[in-house]
């Protein structure tokens, strides 16, 4: 099928190469230039593992093409899919703005065939029908340009422009780290709209993911697809997003009690989670949840309540928690050293998560903003931060080059992120740099005893 993707961040490129991947002709637009230049040599803007691999085998199949022009790809595809941006405005609220753009764009763009334009970005509930509004909007905008030059302006005699289109959500799940596994092994698919055209050919564009042909375990029963009205297909994705955060801030607050009489929350999930109806994902407890999509739809999520009367009680605990959650560390920091000003504190990992480059909401940021404002001296090394320009955009923090370095001259050091070679680092050497071994595992990802081995005073998170 012919294929546009407007927007190429995670989800937009993601969603375009694995497309292409299966088959299908895909177009990716994207206003930003330089982006464009280098997906047209096949290389990805964002780390993100197996994307370039597919991204350059797309391209050589001749599968995939890149554009800053928005008209050629709504003129390509039969499927527009819309993927920009919908950051997080100082209220909770999304802002819509990319969105609004692009809807009207496709709409001054739109020819006769029938398109499917749908929803991929993260939008408010009730976006569907609104997106419809702007596309026609901009069918009208483009309508008044079609006046002969010279001709007397007379609104009975405008060209008729016949443009056929439906609106589907089709959100994504998409985990950044493991984004193209995920498409390729979803769990489920969720098509909203009331078009049983439009939904038909959306079946007929995932049916290669559905049927498992690119999954890892090819004998499983097809991918479930739930076919739904626009708005549930809208709540679903905050709902799932919001019902895993509070997950994570219900197994931190247990972390929490467990420091406080002596329980070890890592064999408190291992026990709750054999429960099936319990289940054991996302129980691991931390230094809180960050990144571009839980903070943002919880509070999204809670903001879309609030206009409509309601008061999400139960979300707001959960953004409390775990606002409390990402200083866990500092107050850890200040049990094992007492007073922090003068003191250097190493953070070993700033990303928001392993395997992605990805600083967006990162607890790491809280943390170096509370450490300074007590007075202590910051510094950190990250598998992928260390290397990259990124750690130029960052301040109040001495980005190192080395976990060595990092540690030599710590009074303490703090697991941000779980990156898998942190299990494996010499700390018995890196014990010996520091002035005071001090280890806040602030993922609980190393094991305890191999610490104290090592050197170090080890202290976790509710264990
Ligand atoms: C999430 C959802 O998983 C995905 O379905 C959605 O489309 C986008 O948001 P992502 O933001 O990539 O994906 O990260 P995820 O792996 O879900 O982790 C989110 C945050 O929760 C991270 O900060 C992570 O460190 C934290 N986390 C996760 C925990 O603290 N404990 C856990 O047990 C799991």
């Amino acid at each position: 099928m012919r294929v546009c993707v407007i927007g190429t961040g995670y989800v937009g490129l993601v969603t375009g190469a694995c497309l292409a991947h299966i088959g299908h002709d895909v177009i990716c637009v994207d206003n930003n230039e330089e982006k464009v230049k280098l997906m047209k040599s096949g290389q990805s803007p964002i780390f993100e593992p197996g994307l370039s691999e597919i991204m350059q085998s797309a391209i050589s199949a001749g599968k995939i093409q890149f554009t800053t022009d928005l008209g050629a790809g709504v003129n390509h595809g039969e499927i527009l899919f819309i993927a920009v941006g919908t950051p997080p405005l100082p209220t909770g609220e999304s802002d819509t703005r990319y969105v609004e753009a692009v809807a009207r764009g496709i709409g001054t763009h739109l020819n006769g065939g029938y398109k499917v334009i749908v929803n991929k970005s993260t939008v408010p509930i009730g976006s569907g029908d609104w997106v419809r509004m702007i596309v026609l909007d901009g069918i009208a905008e483009r309508q008044k340009t079609l006046v002969p030059a010279g001709g007397v302006r007379d609104d009975e005699q405008l060209p008729e422009i016949t443009a056929q289109f439906d609106v589907v959500s089709n959100p994504e799940f998409l985990r950044e780290g493991s984004a193209v596994y995920d498409t390729f092994n979803p769990d489920r698919i969720v098509l909203g709209g009331n078009s049983s055209k439009a939904i038909a050919m959306m079946e007929q564009l995932y049916a290669p993911i559905v049927e498992r042909k690119y999954a890892e375990d090819q004998s499983l029963p097809p991918v479930p697809v739930l076919v739904t009205d626009l708005s549930s297909a809208e709540m679903i994705k905050y709902a799932a997003n919001a019902f895993l955060a509070t997950k994570i801030s219900f197994i931190n607050e247990v972390a929490n009690i467990c420091d406080r009489v002596g329980a070890d929350v890592t064999q408190v999930a291992k026990g709750i989670g054999l429960d099936s109806r319990i289940g054991n994902k996302f129980l691991n407890a931390g230094i809180g949840w960050g990144g571009s999509c839980f903070p943002k739809d919880v509070a999204a999520l809670i903001h879309t309540a609030d206009d409509y009367g309601y008061e999400a009680q139960l979300l707001k605990a959960a953004v409390s928690v775990n606002e409390r959650q990402r200083l866990i560390a500092v107050e850890k920091l200040q049990q094992a050293l007492k007073i922090l000003k003068g003191k250097t504190v190493g953070l070993l990992g700033l990303t928001f998560k392993p395997d992605t480059d990805d600083m967006r909401d990162a607890p790491a940021l809280n943390l170096i903003e509370q450490l300074n404002r007590l007075g202590a001296k910051v510094k950190a090394y990250d598998p992928i931060v260390s290397q990259s320009g990124l750690r130029d955009g960052l301040t109040g923090v001495l980005v190192e080059t080395d976990p060595q370095r990092l540690a030599d001259g710590c009074d303490a050091l703090v697991i941000v992120t779980e990156w898998q070679q942190f299990k494996t680092l010499d700390y018995a050497q890196m014990a010996k740099l520091m002035n005071h071994p001090v280890m806040i595992d602030g993922r609980n990802f190393l094991d305890p005893e191999m610490m104290l081995r090592a050197g170090f005073q080890y202290i976790g998170v509710g264990r």
